[in-house]
């Protein structure tokens, strides 16, 4: 590990990375049966941080059991309020030890700590949202003839598989194993192979919680094999995940041949972001630069593509230009705007595809290359990096990019940019900017995407559905909505 000279982390961060890593399964810290391991990196740096277990099929089906076992003999027949208070006492604990998550989040994913301590703030808040949900989960009684009397049940689904992105590692944790727990399902959560820390770390919580043993299970390791595993295992009842269109479809095609388990997917997305020359215009000034290059662009809610009103588009694009050279980008730690990219592999991606940006006739005006400060160097950071173009075809409008790059266009008229907003394969969200209300609802009501943000942009609440039309997924998580995912509906007809 490398650090700042300037810059010191908490005891219990350096015990955790000095400590060898092990999964959580069945209430216990253990290695992988094989012993396979590997390395989780630092993107600041390219730096081992530590070595984490890697597991294959057969520690997957430890865990399923585990969860099986869990849920037959503990965690079905606890009371739903009891559940609710160890879900809520996670998050008191996740409260206690919000630094040593924000440092760890910081060195494996790369992200500025401070926006690292908004990720884990909105952690504590999806746990406690869902911990209220535990106690409210029911059926209802339904009209039917004379003595006769029929009534639903929602029933947990059994053991759940959670495989997590790296882009928000802690707050995806959050937003599928709060509501996964609500429920009383039993939990096998798989983080991505990048970012495992914070949910290990986790899952020391989970166990000084005392949620029973076996309830959560944390298995480390890459897709293949870890994450197929999970996806193909007969006894798992259901899949959520967040990730790549591509790894979502074949998720869906082995949970089919396998048990039919369901899915829940939170997949790509290319969102429109959409400024007429009636916008509150400081607002939008304020805003454009975060809502293009957060998370140094590896969020798939990021307004990536950009149509401004003709009037408007100078003067946009110009303070564009202006706050985005602004934004500091340095080693999380450091606490700049923008932090690294995940992974070489990633970076590589985004490269490949700001070079056939060009190759098609897309107009860089800012960045496109490598930072080139010295201090920068080991680490993966990218310029922010614009593009203007008026031909919506190109593979960087049409193509998630998930880096620090967004595409600039002019429109014309409202219908233009209805159609050209809503020619995507995806539909995860959009945003629109006018002062005049009736444009915005309008405009609302003709986006074909999940979430429709007008006048503000990357809005997020526990209580608020949140989920992707089109190919950019199936099922909402948050909210009241997330019930659905985890839970089945039963009907029983008594005839007295
Ligand atoms: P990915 O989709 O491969 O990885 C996401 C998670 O799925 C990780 O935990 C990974 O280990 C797991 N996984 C991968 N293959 C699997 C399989 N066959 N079966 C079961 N689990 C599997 O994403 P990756 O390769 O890290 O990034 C590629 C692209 O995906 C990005 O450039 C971006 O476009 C998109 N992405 C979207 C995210 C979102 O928030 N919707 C988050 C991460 C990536
Ligand atoms: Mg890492």
């Amino acid at each position: 590990m490398k650090l700042p000279s300037n810059v010191s982390l908490h005891q219990k961060t350096l015990d955790f990375l000095k400590t060898p890593q092990k999964m959580f399964l069945d209430g216990e810290w253990v290695s992988s049966i094989k012993g396979n391991t590997f390395d989780s990196i630092d993107p600041s740096n390219g730096s081992i941080l530590t070595e984490i277990p890697l597991a294959d099929e057969t520690d997957v089906d430890r865990a399923v059991t585990a969860a099986q076992n869990a849920f037959d003999t503990a965690w079905k027949t606890l009371a739903a309020a009891d559940k609710s208070i160890l879900i809520w006492r996670l998050a008191d604990l996740i409260e206690r030890d919000i630094q040593v998550f924000m440092e760890l989040e910081t060195l494996d994913n790369g992200k500025p700590i401070g926006k690292a301590e908004y990720d884990v703030k909105s952690t504590i808040n999806h746990f406690r949202y869902y911990a209220g949900w535990a106690t409210k989960i029911a059926g209802s009684t339904l009209p039917s003839s004379q003595d006769r009397l029929v009534y639903t049940k929602k029933e947990p689904l059994g053991v759940v598989g959670l495989i997590i992105p790296w882009n928000f590692p802690l707050m995806m944790c959050a937003w599928k194993l709060a509501p996964a727990l609500a429920c009383g399902n039993c939990c096998i959560l798989k983080p991505a192979e990048q970012t495992s820390l914070t949910a290990l770390y986790l899952g020391h919580l989970i166990a000084e919680a005392g949620f029973p043993k076996g309830v959560v299970n944390i298995v480390t390791g890459p897709g293949h094999p870890t994450g197929e595993a999970l996806v193909a295992h007969q006894n798992v009842h259901k899949i959520s995940f967040t990730g790549s269109t591509a790894v979502g479809k074949r998720i869906m095609e082995k949970a089919a041949q396998s048990n039919l388990k369901s899915v829940s997917l939170e997949l790509g997305g290319k969102s429109p972001n959409v400024i007429f020359a009636d916008a509150p215009m400081n607002k939008v000034l304020q805003a454009l630069h975060w809502s293009s290059f957060y998370n140094s662009g590896q969020e798939c809610t990021l307004g990536s593509r950009i149509y401004i009103e003709k009037k408007a588009y100078q003067q946009v694009v110009d303070t564009l230009l202006e706050n985005t050279k602004k934004l500091s980008i340095d080693s999380g730690l450091a606490n700049p705007d923008l932090g690294p990219l995940i992974s070489q592999q990633q970076m590589n991606r985004v490269q490949h595809s700001i070079a056939a940006g060009q190759k098609e006739g897309g107009e860089i005006i800012l960045g496109g290359t490598r930072c080139a400060a010295a201090h920068l160097h080991d680490g993966y950071f990218l310029e922010p990096t614009i593009f203007s173009h008026d031909n919506d075809r190109l593979t960087i409008v049409q193509e998630e990019i998930f880096g620090p790059v967004v595409v600039v266009s002019a429109f014309e008229d409202f219908d233009e940019v209805v159609a050209r907003a809503n020619d995507s394969n995806y539909g995860l969200a959009a945003a629109v900017w006018t002062k005049d209300s009736g444009k915005a609802l309008r405009f609302a009501d003709r986006m074909d995407a999940g979430t429709v943000w007008i006048n503000g942009y990357d809005q997020f609440d526990p209580s608020v559905p949140f989920g992707g039309f089109k190919q950019s997924g199936i099922g909402k998580e948050m909210g009241e909505s997330a019930l659905e995912l985890y839970t089945k509906e039963k009907a029983v007809w008594f005839n007295y």
